[in-house]
């Protein structure tokens, strides 16, 4: 099928809402602008930016979002409350494309424990928040919260009613990954086909992957006739996550002659994507992830590796240069210069300002002295270091750590707080306890220490090793990532950068733990 014949599904990424949302997955204000810049950029349609009424943290980053966007629309999440689309309005505003997305949940059983409401009420409070938002802004998204529970009739009446009342797209979400491909196809199917103005609105999938079906599910609601689909770059999101971005782009694209759709998605942006929200949120990506994992184009297997030699499309579907992994990765190393250097930042995507270049600069040529040769993993984790501890309040200064079989171990840090220099000294049982408690007599803290992982970012001795560390503190749980050639100072930056988030962050009400 010619392109030209075939439908535009429109591509909406909550990886700043949705995903951001989860457990674990916080990410400070720059990171969350470099996210929504790398979306616009990369042709997502809609970037639902946050939810303004959570925080004041949320509200400031949606509407700067909001700014500095280009191409997309930006979508701001609320509630029915009036404060929550007031919010919401005022957030996006500034967006040369603003939306308000409001939501409440339609089930019978979100309706009587979560909400406490009859049918009744929940329609009127959907008529009235799309009502408020169409008088602050012309384009409105309206959320069945729960739809695929929902009863249909019900759910075909509040469609009507909030069409009616100016919603121009209208969501039915998978809340709690429970569908099933026909089922969902069937949904659409029927509402567009039962409620009498369907045709005034986009319809739009938005699915969750507690069973695994979030992508082939989102696939179908588009052969129901929707025609945008909600999705997280690496699928990340509430519990098993939302349906990942590049999945349903690239299946639409390799398998064009099933899914006969286009989407604005420039393909070969995914994989910096990937790495981006990685690094932001500091969720590995899995290893066998589907289109943007590190074995996704790998060949093990001497069999395959043969038919690959013989012909790639024997056990390649796609070219791994269609989702922007490269090749060939150019090494580099201490004798490459600051022009070789920046070409690379380039080559890889990432665009520095002079500042910025005359920083990862420094750190590259220190870690080019260390380490013999600097891979693009490498670079990758300097930038993603570079942009995460900005604005930390708290850095690593220095850090010897005596360790081996003799006990105990003991960490002498150094740490800059606020710019004030501080020295501590700490005994542990072993190296990482120690490095750790040597931070806490520094900044005395109560957050538990929820998860710590070590992994090489690269092959060989001298790789850099990249901890990843979660701490909870009051219900509140925050990831990150840190990256060295010796494993204890890529712990302390990882604890340290954790913490950062914890004191920039403050306490934030999610959308859907919160009752109206
Ligand atoms: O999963 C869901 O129902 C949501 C809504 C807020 C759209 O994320
Ligand atoms: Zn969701």
């Amino acid at each position: 099928m010619s392109t030209t014949t075939r439908d535009r599904v429109v591509i909406f990424d909550t990886t700043l809402r949705d995903g951001e949302q989860c457990p674990g997955a916080t990410m400070t204000f720059e990171e969350k602008l470099a996210v929504a810049d790398l979306l616009d950029e990369m042709g997502v349609d809609i970037i639902e930016a946050g939810y303004p009424a959570a925080s004041n943290g949320d509200f400031e980053a949606v509407a700067e979002i909001a700014r500095r966007s280009k191409r997309a629309v930006i979508a701001g999440l609320a509630r029915t409350a009036a404060n929550d689309i007031d919010r919401a309005g005022e957030a996006v505003r500034f967006a040369k494309r603003p939306r308000i997305h409001t939501f409440v949940s339609t089930s019978p059983v979100h309706m009587k424990y979560k909400l406490q409401k009859s049918a009744d009420e929940v329609l009127a409070m959907s008529i009235a928040s799309v009502t408020r938002a169409r008088n602050l802004v012309d384009d409105v998204e309206w959320s069945a919260e729960d739809g695929t529970r929902t009863e249909i009739d019900y759910l075909c009446r509040c469609v009507e009613a909030v069409i009616k009342a100016g919603a121009t797209t209208i969501n039915i979400p998978d809340t709690v990954g429970y569908t099933t491909p026909d089922e969902y196809r069937a949904l659409f199917r029927t509402v567009r086909e039962r409620v009498p103005n369907s045709d005034k609105a986009v319809f739009s999938v938005h699915c969750h992957n507690d069973l695994g079906m979030a992508v082939a599910n989102s696939l179908a609601g588009i052969e129901g006739g929707a025609r945008q689909i909600e999705c997280t770059i690496n699928g990340i999101g509430e519990r098993a996550g939302n349906a990942a971005l590049e999945e349903v782009v690239m299946a639409m694209r390799v398998r064009s002659d099933v899914f006969p759709y286009e989407t604005g998605i420039e393909a070969t942006m995914l994989t910096r994507a990937s790495k981006m929200v990685a690094g932001a949120t500091s969720f590995p990506v899995q290893y066998n992830k589907a289109i943007v994992g590190r074995n996704a184009f790998a060949h093990e297997s001497g069999i395959h590796q043969d038919g690959m030699l013989k012909h790639t499309q024997t056990y390649e579907i796609m070219e791994p240069s269609s989702v922007g992994v490269s090749k060939t990765s150019l090494v580099m190393g201490k004798h490459s210069g600051r022009a070789a250097f920046r070409s690379k930042l380039e080559e890889m995507g990432h665009k520095v300002s002079d500042n910025q270049l005359q920083d990862l600069f420094i750190r590259f040529k220190d870690l080019a002295d260390r380490k013999k040769t600097v891979y693009d993993e490498d670079i990758e984790a300097l930038v993603d270091e570079n942009i995460a501890t900005a604005h930390d309040r708290v850095r690593l200064v220095s850090l010897t750590v005596i360790a081996g079989t003799r006990g105990p171990q003991r960490a002498t840090m150094r740490l800059a707080i606020e710019g004030r220099q501080v020295t501590e000294e700490a005994d542990g049982n072993g190296p990482v306890d120690a490095t750790f408690n040597a931070i806490k007599a520094l900044v005395p803290h109560e957050a538990a220490l929820e998860l710590y992982q070590v992994h090489a970012v690269t092959e060989g001795t001298d790789a850099q090793a990249e901890v990843t560390v979660r701490l909870g503190a009051e219900g509140r749980s925050v990831t990150a990532r840190g990256a060295d050639p010796d494993t204890l100072v890529a712990s302390a930056k990882a604890y340290l950068g954790a913490l950062n988030k914890l004191l920039a962050g403050s306490r934030r009400l999610h959308a859907q733990y919160a009752a109206e």
